[in-house]
């Protein structure tokens, strides 16, 4: 799935959005959303995907309820899909929804990650494939009160210093601005990237040939016994990939551990190869 637009823009542009409008998405948008997830069916693992949106107004008093409500005003339309099940297959999942939630960006329209949510409530997704988080779609509104407070809470504008992601060579040397050279823009856009709780598990680091590892960093328990870590580090993988291939950075991602000396609760998940 293509990004009509410099992907960077779409990436700056993004930010949970939980409170929408009750109205439709005109046709016109719903198609091109339909179209993207038609498009969307390949992880860079080779798992297959398939994502739909799904329409369901909130009721009040439904049996059968979405998850954290409290915090979702109107949801209305979901992303939601299901992918064959492999090691890495929750990685690839965070990589092609969030090609979704920026495709939705650029279309003038908000969205929220959801990791907590009750898959009953989605009866129309079947088969045996994972479907370990969706995301809101929808028409926005301004934020309420009780969501500024949350986003504050959470620190969701804030991403830490880059210095706690981006290493070279080793865990031990932070990876400078200047040394990133072309890389810099798409290390910064994976920077701004989602993750849940925002818990900014994403730790690189580049080895020689502008090869780049990454790790995931087990920040909080619960988010990673409900694979959110995966996730996140699949989304930090669109969002690098999409920034490389706008400056012409051509690479693909292979499972190849490089066995670095790893800090505390730091596992090796995937690279990217520039070809
Ligand atoms: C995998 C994943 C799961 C998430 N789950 C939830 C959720 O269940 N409820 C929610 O309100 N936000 C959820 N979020 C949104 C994060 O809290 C948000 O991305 C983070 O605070 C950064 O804020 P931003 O997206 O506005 O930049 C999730 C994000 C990700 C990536």
């Amino acid at each position: 799935m293509h990004l009509n637009g410099p992907p960077s823009q779409a990436i700056r542009a993004r930010r949970s959005v939980r409170n929408y409008s009750p109205e439709a998405i005109p046709p016109d948008l719903l198609r091109q959303l339909n179209e993207a997830c038609a498009d969307t069916t390949r992880s860079p693992f080779g798992e297959t995907a398939s994502f739909q949106i799904i329409e369901k107004p909130f009721k009040r008093g439904e049996p059968v309820k979405l998850g954290n409500y409290g915090l979702q005003r109107n949801p209305r339309y979901f992303f939601v899909g299901s992918i064959t099940r492999s090691p890495t297959a929750l990685m690839g999942y965070g990589y092609l929804l969030e090609h979704l939630v920026l495709r939705a960006t650029e279309l003038g329209l908000g969205t929220c990650w959801m990791g907590y949510f009750n898959p009953e409530f989605f009866p129309e997704v079947t088969g045996d494939g994972l479907t370990p988080a969706i995301a809101i779609v929808g028409k926005m509104e301004k934020p309420r009160i009780g969501e500024k407070i949350m986003r504050s809470a959470i620190k969701a504008d804030k991403r830490k210093d880059r210095s706690t992601f981006f290493f070279d060579g080793d865990f031990d040397r932070p990876l400078s601005r200047s040394d990133a050279g072309e890389y810099e823009n798409p290390l910064e856009m994976l920077r701004l990237g989602p993750s849940s709780g925002n818990t900014q598990c994403w730790r690189i680091v580049r080895g020689h040939g502008n090869v780049f590892h990454f790790h995931m960093r087990i920040v909080k328990k619960k988010y990673h016994a409900a694979g959110m870590h995966h996730v996140d580090i699949g989304i930090a993988m669109a969002h690098f990939e999409l920034a490389a291939r706008e400056a012409s950075l051509d690479g693909e991602w292979r499972v190849e551990d490089p066995r670095l000396a790893l800090p505390d609760v730091t596992e090796y998940r995937v690279s990217w190869f520039p070809v």
